[in-house]
C-alpha cells in the first residue's frame, strides 16, 4: 500500500504538471507547522530557479489546480512560495479504510526477503545476567520482530560465551571442593553421573570465588589455565563436567530470557565455532592473508584514509591459543556454511566497536564472508543510574538482571494496589506485564547508541512517554470496546465490519492522521535499525487518542452510524498500538 505522503505527493505532482511545471517538484512532507496546515510542499521554491519566475507565482498556479481536487480541503500559497495543504475528511477516510483492511496496516513488505542473523543476548555461561545484557536482549528482540514484520527471514542467535578461562576457573574450584569426583580421576573409564554436582546458585557463587582466588594466587591461576587447556583438548572428565555447567546454566538463562519475553532461534555458543578454526587458520595462511608478527598470527586491517589507527586483527596468540576474534571469525564461517546470511547484525555494547571494525574488515578482506554480506554493528550505550554512573545495586555492586526485574515488578504491584482494590494474584500478573513494558520502553525509546538513565520512578509512571502510559491507553480502549459489546450484544467480529465515516472534529481528524504514520515509522525503524522510531510514533498516537477521548462522547453518541464509526476507529487504534508494542517486545493486559 502506498504511504499517504506518496499518495498526496502524486496529486501535487499532477497539479504541478497541469500548471505547466515538472511533476517532480510535487514532493510533500508532513507540515513543520501543524498549527497552519497538515502537509506542505516546497517545490515552488526549487521551481523558481528552474523557470525563472517568482516562487509565489508558481505556488499560486499549482494551488489553483489543487483547489479543484477532492483530496484537499485546503490548498494555500503562502509567501515566499510555500504550498500549505489540508487533506479532505473524505480522502483521509478512504485512506484509513484501506489501511484497516490491509493485514499489516500499510507496511510495505520486501518482495525479496533477505536472510538476516541477529547476534544478541551474548550471555556468558555460569555468570548471572547483568544489566549490560539487558540492553542487548531488549534491543535485539525488537529488531528481530521489526525485520520479520517487514518480511525478512530472520534468525536470532544468543551466541553464548562458554569458551575460555571462565570454564577452567569453575572446573578448578569444583576440583578443590570435591577432588573425589570421578571427573578428576584420569583412570576413570565408567559413565559419569547424570546429575550435575552443583545447582545454579552454587555455580553462580563458584565463579566469582574462583576469579577472586586466581587473582590472589598464581598457583591457582596456573591450575585454571591448565584446566582450560585440558577442556579445550577435550579431556574426558573435564568435558563431561563442562557439559553439566552448560546444561545447568542454559536452563537458568532460558528462564531469565523467558521472563523478558526474549527468545532465540539458535542457541549457539562460542564453543560451537571452535571446530571451524583449524581450517580457517590454514586458509588465512595459505592465501597469504595472515602473517606472523612478534610470534602472533595477524591479519592487517588498516585501510587508507583511516583517521585513527586500526590495529591488526589477531588470529592466534604466540602460544597458538585462539582469541575472542578468532571465535567471532569462525562463527562467521559457521554461519555462512549453515545459513548463508545476507546480513549479520551484532547488538553489542558500543565499547566493542573498534573490535568489530577489525573483525568485519578481516572477514571482508579475506573472503570469510561472501561479497556483499552486510555486517552491521549496532552498538548500544550504557544504562546508568540516576547518579549518571553505570547502574548498580543499592550496595554498589553489579546489578543482577533478575533482581532489577523483581524490583520493578514490586514497584508496579505496589502502584496497582494503591490505585484500586484488586485481587492480589491477578494484580501480580498484571504488574509483571506492566513492569516489562516499563523496562523495555524505557530502554527502546532512546536512540540505542546513547547512554540512558534508568529512572524507576519515571519508567513506571502511567503518565508521560512511558510503556505503562501506552498500556494504559490500550486498556482504556479495550474497556470502551468491551462496554460497547455488552451494551449492544454484538461480537468482536461485528466490530471489524463497522464502517468508518469521514472525521467530523479536529481531534478525530488528528487521530486518523496520526494512524497513517504507522507504516512510515515501522519502515524507518527497520531501515535504521531504530526501535525508537516506533516508540515516537506510538507515543504520539496515544496522545492523539487520549485527546480525542476527552473531546468526544463515544458510547453516548446518539447517531448510530457515527457511534459505529467511532468504535471502528477505536478498534483500528487498538490494533495498531498492540501491533506496535508487539514489535517492541511487550504486550498489554486486559485490565489494569
Ligand atoms: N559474551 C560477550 C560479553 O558478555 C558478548 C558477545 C557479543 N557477541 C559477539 N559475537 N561477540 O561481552
Amino acid at each position: 500500500m502506498e504511504h499517504i505522503l506518496d499518495l498526496i505527493g502524486d496529486y501535487v505532482g499532477e497539479a504541478f504538471e497541469t500548471a505547466g511545471f515538472d511533476r517532480k517538484l510535487g514532493k510533500v512532507t508532513v507540515s513543520s507547522r501543524p498549527d497552519l496546515c497538515e502537509y506542505q510542499c516546497n517545490g515552488a521554491m526549487a521551481g523558481a530557479k528552474l523557470y525563472h519566475r517568482p516562487p509565489i507565482q508558481i505556488a499560486e498556479a499549482v494551488v489553483d489546480v489543487l483547489s479543484g481536487m477532492d483530496a484537499f480541503s485546503k490548498a494555500e500559497a503562502v509567501k515566499p512560495g510555500f504550498i500549505n495543504l489540508n487533506v479532505s475528511p473524505e480522502f483521509l477516510c478512504g485512506y484509513i479504510k484501506d489501511m484497516s483492511e490491509d493485514a499489516s496496516f500499510g507496511v510495505m513488505k520486501t518482495d525479496k526477503p533477505k536472510k538476516v542473523i541477529i547476534d544478541y543476548g551474548g550471555a556468558n555461561v555460569a555468570k548471572p545476567l547483568h544489566v549490560g545484557h539487558l540492553r542487548s536482549a531488549v534491543i535485539g528482540e525488537s529488531i528481530k520482530r521489526i525485520l520479520r514484520y517487514l518480511g525478512a527471514d530472520v534468525l536470532g542467535d544468543v551466541h553464548l560465551g562458554d569458551w575460555g578461562l571462565q570454564m577452567g576457573l569453575i572446573i578448578t574450584e569444583v576440583k578443590h571442593r570435591h577432588p573425589e569426583l570421578p571427573y578428576f580421576d584420569e583412570n576413570f573409564t565408567g559413565e559419569y553421573p547424570e546429575d550435575a554436582p552443583f545447582t545454579i546458585s552454587e555455580l553462580e557463587e563458584i565463579y566469582p570465588t574462583a576469579t577472586k582466588k586466581s587473582k590472589e594466587d598464581e598457583g591457582y591461576k596456573a591450575e585454571a589455565l591448565d584446566a582450560t587447556y585440558r577442556l579445550q583438548h577435550k579431556q574426558r572428565g573435564y568435558y563431561a563436567l563442562w557439559k553439566h555447567i552448560l546444561a545447568v546454566s542454559i536452563k537458568d538463562l532460558k528462564r531469565n530470557y523467558d521472563s523478558l519475553n526474549v527468545t532465540f532461534d539458535l542457541w549457539k555458543k562460542e564453543s560451537d565455532a571452535q571446530p571451524y578454526i583449524p581450517d580457517m587458520v590454514s586458509y588465512l595462511k595459505d592465501n597469504g592473508y595472515a602473517h606472523i608478527d612478534q610470534g602472533a598470527l595477524v591479519v592487517d586491517v588498516a585501510e587508507e584514509g583511516d583517521t585513527k589507527k586500526i590495529p591488526p586483527c589477531m588470529i592466534l596468540k604466540s602460544d597458538g591459543a585462539s582469541l575472542y576474534n578468532t571465535t567471532d571469525l569462525a562463527t562467521l564461517v559457521m554461519r555462512r556454511e549453515n545459513w548463508d546470511p545476507d546480513q549479520v547484525i551484532y547488538v553489542v555494547d558500543k565499547r566493542q566497536e573498534l573490535y568489530f571494525t577489525q573483525v568485519f574488515r578481516c572477514a571482508r578482506k579475506t573472503g570469510i564472508v561472501k561479497d556483499g554480506t552486510d555486517l552491521r554493528f549496532l552498538g548500544f550505550g550504557t544504562m546508568n543510574g540516576k547518579d549518571g554512573k553505570p547502574f548498580k545495586t543499592r550496595q554498589g555492586g553489579v546489578m543482577r538482571l533478575e533482581l532489577l526485574i523483581r524490583d520493578i515488578n514490586e514497584e508496579m504491584y505496589r502502584k496497582i494496589m494503591e490505585n484500586h482494590e484488586a485481587d492480589p494474584e491477578e494484580a501480580r500478573k498484571t504488574a509483571q506485564i506492566i513492569a516489562l513494558s516499563a523496562i523495555k520502553y524505557g530502554d527502546l525509546s532512546n536512540q540505542a547508541s546513547k547512554d540512558y538513565i534508568f529512572d524507576v520512578d519515571k519508567f513506571t509512571s502511567f503518565e508521560g512517554n512511558t510503556g505503562p502510559y501506552l498500556l494504559y491507553t490500550i486498556v482504556r480502549i479495550k474497556s470502551i470496546l468491551r462496554k460497547y459489546l455488552s451494551e449492544t450484544g454484538r461480537t468482536e467480529e461485528d466490530i471489524r465490519g463497522l464502517k468508518i465515516l469521514p472525521p467530523q472534529g479536529d481531534a478525530e481528524k488528528a487521530l486518523l492522521l496520526s494512524l497513517t504514520g504507522f507504516a512510515p515509522a515501522v519502515e524507518a525503524a527497520g531501515e535504521e535499525l531504530a526501535p525508537h522510531r516506533i516508540c515516537g510514533f506510538l507515543y504520539q498516537l496515544s496522545n492523539e487518542f487520549n485527546h480525542f477521548y476527552h473531546e468526544t462522547k463515544i458510547l453516548a453518541e446518539e447517531k448510530e452510524a457515527q457511534r459505529e464509526s467511532y468504535i471502528a476507529e477505536l478498534e483500528l487504534t487498538r490494533e495498531v498500538l498492540e501491533q506496535g508494542i508487539d514489535l517492541l517486545g511487550f504486550s498489554a493486559p486486559e485490565k489494569m
